[in-house]
């Protein structure tokens, strides 16, 4: 037997996006985003509201960083997902966070978020929805593994649970892609 649940904007696992931008005095912001992935090849998408803090500074910059919610700062992703810019001039400060700008593009790094993507604005589409270019992935070298590449045991990125409003842990390594479907091929 299946439940049925309806029309849901339900989806696992969801991302915890941290997305940082400056306004056009240069004062950083970030905010939480849930609706968001990959959309091509070294492009990222954002379904932003048109009223957030952020979706203006992306217009006035024309960039944004993107980085990801860790187990370590719940209480800071969720605080700058429930208050706006707009109305709060120094989220970032009341959040905790501090911020260094990106070598790369005009927005800003979260210094205790520790794995970056720093993203030119490519486009809004036609719905709204922000289109980047990622132009660089930066990460910690606290998060850096013995292979040199980026942990995910080290970065603890957390998960969006849309279905019951809450924040997990994303889980561990239980098979290798591209290869463990060679088994019964
Ligand atoms: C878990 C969570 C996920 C969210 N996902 C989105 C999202 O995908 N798109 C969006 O426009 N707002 C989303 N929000 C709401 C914004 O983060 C929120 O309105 C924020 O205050 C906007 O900040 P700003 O005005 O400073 O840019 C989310 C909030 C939370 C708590």
């Amino acid at each position: 037997m299946r439940k049925n649940f309806g029309k849901q904007t339900w989806f696992y696992p969801m991302p915890v996006l941290i997305v940082g931008t400056y306004d056009e005095n240069g004062v950083p912001n970030a905010m939480n985003a849930a609706w968001g992935g990959i959309y091509d090849f070294n492009q990222i998408m954002l379904s932003l509201s048109e009223e957030h803090k952020t979706t203006k500074n992306i217009k006035a910059k024309g960039a944004f960083t993107v980085s990801f919610a860790d187990a370590a700062h719940v209480v800071e992703a969720d605080y700058v997902g429930i208050v706006s810019g707009n109305d709060v001039p120094n989220k970032l400060e009341k959040a905790g966070f501090h911020t260094e700008k990106s070598e790369f593009v005009d927005a800003p790094i979260i210094k205790e978020l520790p794995m970056t993507l720093e993203c030119k604005l490519v486009k809004f589409n036609e719905d709204g929805i922000v289109i980047g270019e990622i132009v660089n992935v930066s990460a910690d070298e606290s998060i850096i593994g013995e292979d040199g590449l980026i942990s995910p045991e080290k970065l603890n990125p957390i998960a969006y649970d849309g279905v019951h409003k809450t924040y997990l842990k994303l889980g561990e390594k239980v098979g290798n892609a591209f290869s463990d479907g060679k088994k019964i091929k």
